[in-house]
């Protein structure tokens, strides 16, 4: 069997950290050889600008953003990603390329064209087998937040952003519904570990 690229993505707050224990039972239980990343980061170059672009003291552009964004994604699919696909592991990321696409593409208003460009340019025909989106309405994700952290740079965006981000991401799991799972992360915990359980047991059927 090829090893699968599965990537968890959706707004702050949507619960994708929560998830990734489910998921990791999931893989354990079956005794399937799995690597857990996230984005940006996973190599020590892209935890360091996985700092700078969450700080909320760094100005950086928009198009400065969604470079340093595919910095720290490259060098993640050179070092970790395909060389963990290669030898048989499945990966799964917290967090990828959609995220461009939503917070820079829909919320700061970068071209979606201009991301595909790069994203063309840096994983060339890398695409994720399965992306689990959770989906959750602004006001949830808002209040899951503000109990539980510190904002970053991100997180400390308005509501109309993440209107925005939203968006896109609903946008782009309906053009292309193979991909996704659409879960809604707007319910109790075991009914969202359920639902990214079955898409996961749907995957590798
Ligand atoms: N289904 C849920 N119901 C209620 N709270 C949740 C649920 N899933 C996650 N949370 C809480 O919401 C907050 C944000 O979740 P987190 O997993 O960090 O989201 P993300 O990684 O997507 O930003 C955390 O405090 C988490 O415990
Ligand atoms: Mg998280």
């Amino acid at each position: 069997m090829n090893a699968k690229f599965i990537t968890l993505d959706g707004i702050d707050g949507a619960g994708k950290s929560t998830n990734l224990a489910v998921m990791q039972n999931w893989f354990e239980q079956r005794r399937l050889p799995v690597l857990f990343t996230r984005e940006p980061g996973g190599t020590p170059l892209g935890e360091a600008l996985r700092e700078i672009l969450l700080n909320p003291a760094t100005r950086a552009g928009l198009r400065s953003e969604t470079l340093m964004m595919f910095a720290a994604r490259c060098q993640h699919i050179e070092e970790v990603i395909a060389p963990a696909l290669a030898r048989g592991v499945h990966v799964v990321s917290d967090r990828f390329t959609d995220a461009t696409f939503a917070y820079q593409g829909g919320g700061r208003g970068v071209p979606a064209a201009d991301i595909a460009t790069l994203e063309h340019w840096v994983q060339g025909g890398l695409q994720p087998d399965l992306t689990i989106l959770l989906d959750v309405p602004l006001e949830v994700s808002m209040a899951r937040i503000a109990e539980t952290r510190e904002k970053d740079r991100f997180e400390q965006e308005t509501a109309d952003f993440f209107t925005r981000v939203r968006e896109a991401y609903l946008q782009r799991a309906a053009a292309a519904p193979e991909r996704y799972a659409l879960i809604d992360s707007n319910r109790e915990r075991a009914a969202v570990s359920l639902s990214i359980e079955h898409a996961l047991d749907t995957l590798f059927a």
